[in-house]
């Protein structure tokens, strides 16, 4: 962190939107609106404009960003998939479409909570390892508040997203190596230098599952009870242990008459959580670094060592939950399924949660009750 006087010629406040400013600096939608082009309401670029004003008040760079942060992200819709339910035979599955978000992922909720809590406690710098979607929506969301932002992407990994990381103006660090060693890199960098490190597992771990809590607040919202159970992907797990604390919440408060059962599901092979439930080890246990197989496909589930893993293996089986690993073709093909019964375009890693759903309902048929699966965009 520096103390802000000296603004970096490289600043991500510099760069972003180039593609979105047009002529008299008014902006059109439609100047970005592909579908790899994450947008935002263009009315907001001017909130982002005063966020980004190092010379402005900090309440009101903090209320401007606020603004983007409620306008933008989150409140994703919820909405019931009655053909996928014909299709598999169990009744009330809900989709919760995580697609709506700017860059198209649950990312962008830590990505800009983060964002924030770093203009709020003075940083100029933001650091995260991804391979793809947490360090585009960090970008994103870095660029809006005009925080300097670094993502440290593993060498060896495929990173279909990097065009847009540097479209949003963030430094791109290739690091030799795995995630997990891209991960060790950026949280020392953020040590010395000072930078707010956004990667799972380090300071701001609370902010980022109290972030992903909301996920259960929307859906509470909407169903007015917890569901029957909550299926979705898992890597370092932090989103299924946001999740959980979420409903936890709420049912310690009253508001719901139960906590949802915990599916996860992951790439064959490939992820720690998985591999302990299906083990039935006591602890989550690292797999060996070398039988990590990166495709374009898996990319955004695989890791050997699960940063939430223990928590997240906890909350599985305490809420008696289930998890299951699957192949990068039957997640093609349930993310093909989707969007011909549902005519939702969605990542096919997104569809692991549903297929474990599907593979424990195939093994001991779940009742008639509310299902909830879920989902991103196919941005990645
Ligand atoms: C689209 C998508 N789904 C799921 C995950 C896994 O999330 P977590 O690491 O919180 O388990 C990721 C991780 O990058 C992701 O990009």
């Amino acid at each position: 962190m520096d103390d802000g006087a000296n603004d970096n010629p490289s600043h991500g406040q510099e760069k972003p939107f180039d593609g979105l400013v047009k002529n008299n600096g008014s902006l059109s939608l439609l100047d970005a609106a592909t579908p790899q082009n994450p947008v935002i309401t263009p009315e907001l670029y001017p909130l982002s404009k005063i966020a980004s004003d190092r010379t402005r008040s900090l309440p009101e760079r903090l209320e401007s960003y606020e603004i983007i942060l409620d306008s933008e992200v989150g409140d994703t819709s919820l909405t019931r998939a009655r053909n996928i339910e014909r299709e598999i035979g169990l009744r009330q599955i809900y989709l919760k479409f995580e697609g709506g978000n700017p860059t198209g992922t649950q990312k962008d909720r830590i990505a800009f909570a983060q964002a924030l809590d770093a203009l709020r406690r003075g940083y100029n710098e933001i650091t995260v390892a991804s391979c793809g979607n947490y360090g585009t929506a960090v970008a994103l969301a870095a660029s809006l508040a005009g925080l300097r932002c670094l993502i440290y992407i593993p060498g060896g990994y495929y990173a279909h997203r990097v065009k847009e990381i540097a479209r949003f103006g963030a430094e791109i660090v290739r690091v030799p190596g795995d995630y997990e060693e891209a991960v060790k890199v950026s949280r020392i960098e953020a040590e010395k230098e000072g930078y707010y490190d956004a990667n799972p597992g380090g300071s701001n771990t609370n902010l980022q599952l109290k972030t992903y809590g909301e996920i259960a607040y929307e859906i509470y919202d909407e169903l007015r009870d917890a569901p029957a159970a909550i299926a979705l992907p898992v890597s370092n797990g932090s989103t299924l242990v946001g999740i959980y604390k979420g409903f936890v919440s709420l049912y310690n408060r009253g508001k719901t008459s139960r906590i949802p059962r915990f599916i996860a599901g992951s790439s064959y092979g490939m992820n720690p959580i998985i591999h302990s439930f299906v083990k039935n080890t006591s602890k989550c246990i690292d797999l060996k670094p070398e039988r990590i197989r990166n495709t374009s496909v898996n990319e955004p589930l695989i890791n050997w060592r699960s940063i939430d893993g223990d928590y997240a293996l906890s909350v599985i089986r305490q809420t008696r939950g289930w998890a299951s690993f699957t192949t990068d073709k039957i997640l093609l093909d349930y993310a093909r399924l989707i969007r011909e019964k549902e005519g939702l375009s969605v990542l096919p890693a997104s569809t692991a949660g549903l297929v474990a759903l599907v593979d424990r309902h195939r093994k001991e048929p779940f009742p008639g009750d509310r299902y909830v699966v879920i989902l991103t965009g196919r941005k990645a």
